[in-house]
């Protein structure tokens, strides 16, 4: 048993920042998700700052392929952000001079420089990010706290904040910090996105967690809702947003969200989802996507996950100009592609093992967001079985799997679980106990549903 200690992780940071100085370049690694690209961006600017030149390169998976190509760059020190605590052997064999700043469930040992939550004693899924663990390197390279704002997006990137609604152990010191240093506002609101950009019957009818009857996608009912409700909708010509309304209307929405979720039987917990803490970023512009950490890390994943991870990071890196406006378009595609995900799964169904539930996406969703829509088909399916997803990709089939909080009570590891099963399939895999993925051979799934079905049957007959 690990005992948890924030003198560990500290110590660690400091001797990763001790070693990233030495050296004159770096070659930053991350994950093309909001997370992966507000690690990168932290990890890019404290070594800028520090007066160490950099190089970035964005995977998908940090696979065999992946480490070749880093090794075939010829690096003098490569930082791992957000990746790469599951693959330490597969490094080190490599002879990478190598430092880690991941919060994904440590596989196998060896390199000296490895800061990682769980090696503290820590939660990686839910008390600490890629971001805010890059953030704890990041102070220890020097002054470095306005780069707060990021980690902060990072850890609601990952749904950090979903279970409590707020973020919890050491992302909420982080974003506390922020607080402290004037970055950072936290308000209790609605956690809906858009409420900086979007017309508020729009932020209403696409809101989705929890799921409102006659309310989430349904147009004409939140336009009801809202003249029963004597809300103007518009202000002149313009559509007001959530954040032009006065608090007595914003009161009011609330309540009469909360009693037609009351009228329709949903339960107390899904009706607590409504309202929580929401982060708002000082420094941007109020009424646009970065202002809230919902919104930007939204318009991060727009990006790196449709191959554009150069505006990603640009746009952690300060861009607010080319690059947002290329993200804001890109945004519009993904919110398309997410809703036509999920009307799939709707159409097709989600087929049910013993233990586990899955779809096969096929090439009708990216694999690049199909954890996204599984992560968003759990509450149609059966709530008491982890979802499982297949994409196709260009080397193998891409699997995506989510599960709940309940589960990971009955002793659900999907991380563990999913690493096995892809193993024994000649695939690789990890993540976290909550959601984790892997790539394994095309027409292995089968076999590979029939093992995860077995590992996690006997997780929840231990646990
Ligand atoms: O690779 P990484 O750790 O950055 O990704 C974490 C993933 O876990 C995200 O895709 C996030 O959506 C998912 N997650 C989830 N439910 C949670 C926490 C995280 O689906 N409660
Ligand atoms: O890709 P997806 O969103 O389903 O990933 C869920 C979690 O599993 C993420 O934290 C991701 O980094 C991790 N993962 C992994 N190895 C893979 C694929 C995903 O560790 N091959
Ligand atoms: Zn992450």
């Amino acid at each position: 048993m690990v005992i948890e200690s924030m003198d560990v992780l500290l110590k660690i940071a400091r001797e990763c920042a001790l070693k990233l100085k030495k050296s004159d370049k770096v070659l930053i690694v991350s994950h093309i998700d909001a997370d992966g690209l507000c690690s990168a961006g932290i990890a890019c600017r404290a070594l800028e700052r520090a007066g160490v030149e950099t190089d970035v390169m964005f995977v998908k998976q940090l696979d065999e392929n992946a480490l070749d190509e880093v090794l075939s760059r010829n690096p003098e020190t490569v930082l791992f952000t957000d990746l790469g605590s599951g693959m330490q052997d597969e490094i080190t064999s490599r002879g990478l001079d190598a430092v880690i700043a991941d919060h994904h469930m440590p596989q196998g040992s060896g390199c000296r420089y490895h800061l990682n939550p769980h090696v503290a004693g820590f939660d990686g899924g839910e008390e600490l990010s890629g971001s805010s663990t890059t953030y704890l390197l990041a102070r220890e390279l020097g002054l470095n706290f306005d780069l707060v704002t990021l980690a902060v997006v990072g850890s609601v990137g990952d749904l950090q904040d979903s279970r409590n609604r707020r973020l919890i152990g050491l992302n909420r010191e982080i974003m506390l910090e922020g607080v402290k240093g004037g970055f950072i506002e936290l308000i209790r609101d609605l956690r809906m996105f858009g409420k900086q950009t979007r017309p508020i019957f729009r932020m209403l009818q696409y809101s989705s967690d929890p799921s409102i009857p006659g309310i989430t996608g349904n147009e004409e009912g939140c336009l009801r809702f809202l003249k029963e409700l004597d809300v103007p909708l518009k202000d002149g010509e313009k559509w007001r947003r959530w954040i032009d309304l006065e608090f007595e209307e914003k009161k009011r929405i609330v309540s009469g969200l909360v009693k037609i979720a009351i009228e329709s039987g949903l339960n107390p917990h899904a009706i607590n989802r409504l309202v929580g803490e929401v982060y708002i970023l000082l420094n941007e512009e109020e009424g646009t996507e970065l202002r809230d950490a919902m919104e930007f890390s939204t318009l991060l994943n727009a990006t790196a996950r449709y191959g554009h991870e150069d505006i990603g990071l640009k746009i952690c890196l300060g861009d607010r100009d080319t690059a947002l406006k290329k993200a804001i378009r890109l945004l519009s595609e993904h919110r398309r592609n997410l809703a036509e995900g999920l009307t799939l799964v709707k159409e097709n169904g989600i087929e049910r093992l013993d233990n586990i539930q899955y779809f096969h996406a096929g090439n009708r969703i990216r694999e690049t967001i199909v954890g996204i829509v599984a992560g968003m088909s759990l509450p149609i399916g059966d709530s008491s079985k982890p979802i499982v997803a297949f994409a196709e990709k260009d080397d193998g089939v891409k699997v995506s799997a989510r599960g709940t909080q309940e589960l990971i009570r009955r002793g659900l590891n999907l991380a563990k679980a999913i690493n096995h099963a892809a193993r024994e399939v000649g695939g690789v895999g990890g993540g976290h106990n909550i959601a984790a993925g892997a790539t394994i051979p095309k027409g292995k799934e089968e076999e590979f549903l029939m093992i995860l079905d077995r590992l996690i049957e006997k997780q929840l007959k231990k646990g």
